[in-house]
């Protein structure tokens, strides 16, 4: 297979499945069919259940290494998997704190944070994300100098995600970023398990009124590389540089140091193949010399024992007339002797 026809309101169009378009195609694609599934609901980090993409959670992994946020504020805590996952990106860094904010944080999902290894670097508000007093306890809870590391993943209404840029977005600084979670709900809108609303009413739109009247913000498209994801554009960069590539030496030095390893893992690669084709042609020009060894002796096996036929069958015809020749010399000087009536020299 290597096209797909595509549908749309013009007429089909075929796709190469290996061009970029085509591997965008199947991601959203991937994303639609298993939607139904809901095989994500079914994920755990750390014992404790997550709602999310694998495939998200090695980018956060990835902006929480480059970034390394003092404070990462999540909205939306569910049964606490995302917390602890970005709780234990953290305690493997050795800084930093989570800020989780929740409607309802049932008794349960404290208690099991606040159990869990990585509970001591949690803390949770209970309230609407957007509510000015919850805001303000957030506020209150992070340094003016802090980095901060945002994930949205509560209400994913337009409205309600609107409204949370408002008020979260400010608190990241230059290079740091604000990562908006379920964009692809526009993207399921048709889809088993989606609703017909959310083709305008989902975080996807209110990103992008975001973006358009906050200039100093933008999407980083590097970070939804992977193809499947829920956040489509969703990983939103304060442009500039930033108190942490000064810091810590940062993230423009890390895209260097990533296109520095890309181009090294290319040279590698090329080396490699180069060296694989010569052993190929290498191994190709042995058998043909082996077969070629092969045909030579089969030949000249061929050969010597046609040699040795007429060599014996020349053997043959000698003895035959020397014996020949012999029994007649022997008839002969037999002959008088049997005459004269003498013993025969075998005789005696
Ligand atoms: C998709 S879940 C969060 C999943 C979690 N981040 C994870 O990965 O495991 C959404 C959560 O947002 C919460 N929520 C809904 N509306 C909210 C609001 N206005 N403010 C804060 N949280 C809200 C819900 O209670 C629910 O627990």
């Amino acid at each position: 297979m290597k096209t797909i026809f595509v549908e749309e309101v013009g007429g089909s169009r075929e796709i190469d499945i290996y061009s970029d378009e085509g591997f965008a195609l199947l991601s959203d694609l991937w994303s639609r069919s298993g939607w139904q599934f809901r095989s994500f609901h079914d994920v755990s980090w750390l014992g404790v259940p997550i709602l999310q993409l694998p495939q998200d959670m090695v980018m956060m992994q990835e902006l929480i290494w480059k970034t390394r946020p003092d404070v990462i504020v999540e909205t939306g805590v569910h049964l606490g998997g995302s917390a602890v996952f970005y709780a234990s990106m953290l305690e493997l860094i050795g800084n930093g704190q989570v800020v989780s904010i929740d409607l309802t944080i049932p008794r349960t999902t404290r208690a099991t944070l606040a159990a869990h290894p990585m509970g001591r670097r949690i803390t949770l508000i209970e309230g609407s994300s957007v509510d000015e007093s919850v805001a303000a306890q957030v506020r209150a809870l992070i340094d003016p100098q802090a980095r901060v590391l945002v994930a949205l993943d509560s209400d994913h209404s337009r409205a309600h995600v609107r409204r949370e840029l408002e008020v979260y977005a400010p608190l990241v600084k230059t290079a740091g970023y604000v990562v908006v979670f379920d964009g692809n709900m526009e993207l399921l809108a048709d889809a088993p398990g989606g609703r017909p609303e959310w083709l305008t009413d989902n975080p996807a739109t209110a990103m992008r009124e975001f973006l358009a009247e906050h200039p100093d913000f933008e999407s980083d498209g590097y970070m939804n590389r992977l193809g499947a994801t829920h956040c489509p554009a969703g990983f939103l960069r304060r442009k500039g540089q930033g108190t942490s590539e000064v810091v810590h030496g940062g993230a423009e030095r890390f895209d260097e140091a990533v296109g520095a390893f890309r181009t090294e893992q290319r040279r590698v690669r090329s080396a490699l193949e180069a060296s694989v084709a010569e052993e190929r042609r290498r191994h190709r020009d042995a058998v043909a010399g082996l077969q070629a060894v092969e045909k030579r002796s089969k030949n000249s096996e061929a050969k010597l024992k046609e040699e040795v036929r007429v060599l014996r069958a020349e053997l043959k015809s000698v003895y035959r007339s020397r014996t020949w020749r012999a029994g007649r010399t022997l008839a002969l000087m037999g002959r008088p002797l049997l005459r004269l009536g003498g013993r025969s020299p075998s005789a005696r």
